[in-house]
């Protein structure tokens, strides 16, 4: 059964197609405060990224990747931070990265030393570019390295037995790794790890950088889910990055083609062209009528954090919670999204509103920034508007002859027009009303 009744994914006929849809939510992992922090120009402060953590939790995030501590003093004393003063709320587990070198590792668990549970993400690079020109190593040499560092993580983590740890690969580049190559390695570390009931680990898959369409990804990715040993106690996680302009499209394949996890931050920050949108990702599940699992109704809220944490303005077009999403600016938008509001009788009843894909009061957005008007406008816009702030219905010739002289009072204003510019048109044209 839909979760939201309102919303469920478009049927444009009786067959069985397409036949494969995501169902249901997969496990997130916010990676802001590490992916999205090591992008910035200036990087996060304690407080701003305690701030950040509190809104992921807020969010319902259970998983949040909360830095790389031995690369970073900031981020080792925010892990402190959240450990010694009890800031990791019960249901939320806390990540970290770490490349596979050894002082590295053990700099980590020191990050960590006193924590409930926590992943241990450990990576190293396996494309051919990175290990023909950046390592200069063979296959044997970078899987070794991979292992290596597997074998570091497990062992300090049984120096500290009072923790629950869970273990945590990447092959870093893997879109730009072969398929059967990324296994062969991945098996190793796994074999390193021992996964089952009591061992939980985590295969993770970035697409580092995005080099390929979508679908060649989630080939690549189900590849691995084919071939991957221990596939009932690992999870299967992608990383998508967005050079392409597809990191969300990339993640949704790559659901479709057996991945468990997705790592991504709040509205796609992250390196060059950014990180996979949670929000995004999130909104389009929730428009199929598919539970995200997150709580994303103040949008302005999570704008508003983001912004003051990174120091990045929001594009009023972001994808659903952008300034300008819920609002029409053309004359036949709005008059078919005011014809289909006005014949809502219930706001229980299925989303049926042209132009708007979903309720923006979802979002804790409201109706009164979907019409607005400008000279493009036509006469619905300022009909809607007088009818919605001054109680006004205004006869249809009465619209059509308004319709000009709105239009033509916007261009002279060279921009919107509001709801009293509007009334003053009217009466200035028509008389007291
Ligand atoms: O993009 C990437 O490959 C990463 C890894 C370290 C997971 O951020
Ligand atoms: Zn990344």
């Amino acid at each position: 059964a839909c979760k939201y009744p309102r919303y469920h994914p478009i049927q444009l006929s009786d067959r069985t197609w397409p036949n494969q849809r995501i169902s249901r939510a997969p496990i997130w992992c916010a990676v802001d405060l590490r992916d999205g922090n090591q992008a910035l120009l200036e990087p996060m402060d304690v407080a701003q990224k305690q701030r950040l953590f509190d809104l992921l939790v807020k969010l319902g995030f259970k998983e949040i990747e909360v830095g790389f501590p031995s690369a970073s003093q900031p981020d080792f004393d925010f892990v402190r931070q959240l450990i010694e003063q009890n800031r990791i709320p019960d249901d939320v587990t806390i990540q970290v990265l770490t490349q596979a070198r050894e002082h590295l590792i053990a700099r980590t668990y020191e990050a960590l030393h006193g924590v409930k549970r926590a992943v241990v993400h450990v990576y190293n690079s396996t494309s051919t570019v990175q290990r023909e020109q950046v390592f200069q190593q063979d296959k044997a040499g970078i899987r070794d390295m991979a292992v290596q560092g597997a074998r570091w993580v497990r062992e300090y983590a049984a120096q500290n037995p009072a923790t629950e740890w869970i273990f945590q690969y990447s092959p870093e580049s893997f879109s730009g790794t072969e398929p059967d190559y990324a296994v062969e390695v991945c098996n190793a570390v796994l074999d390193e790890w021992q996964p089952s009931a009591s061992q939980r680990c985590i295969i993770n898959l970035p697409a580092t950088v995005e080099m390929t369409t979508p679908n060649v990804f989630a080939d690549q990715v189900e590849y691995v889910c084919r071939h991957i040993r221990y596939r009932e106690h690992i999870d299967i996680s992608i990383h998508t990055h967005n050079d392409r302009g597809c990191a969300v499209a990339a993640a949704e394949l790559a659901l479709l083609a057996g991945a468990d996890r997705i790592e991504g931050t709040l509205l796609g920050n992250g390196e060059r062209t950014g990180n996979m949108d949670l929000v995004t990702m999130a909104m389009n599940l929730y428009s199929q009528g598919i539970d995200p699992e997150l709580n994303l109704a103040d949008a302005d809220e999570i704008i508003r954090t983001v912004e003051a944490c990174t120091q990045l303005p929001v594009h009023p077009r972001h994808p659903w919670v952008g300034e300008l999403v819920f609002t029409a600016f053309s004359g036949s938008h709005q008059d078919a999204i005011n014809k289909c509001l006005q014949r809502r009788q219930s706001d229980d009843e299925l989303w049926q509103v042209a132009y708007l894909p979903i309720d923006p009061t979802d979002l804790g957005r409201d109706y009164q920034a979907v019409i607005r008007v400008n000279s493009q406008s036509g006469k619905g816009g300022a009909a809607f508007i007088l009818q919605r702030e001054y109680d006004l219905h205004l006869p249809r010739y009465l619209q059509l002859a308004l319709s000009p002289l709105v239009q033509q009072a916007a261009e002279r204003a060279g921009g919107e027009l509001r709801g009293e510019h509007i009334h003053a048109c009217l009466q200035a044209s028509f008389g007291a009303t």
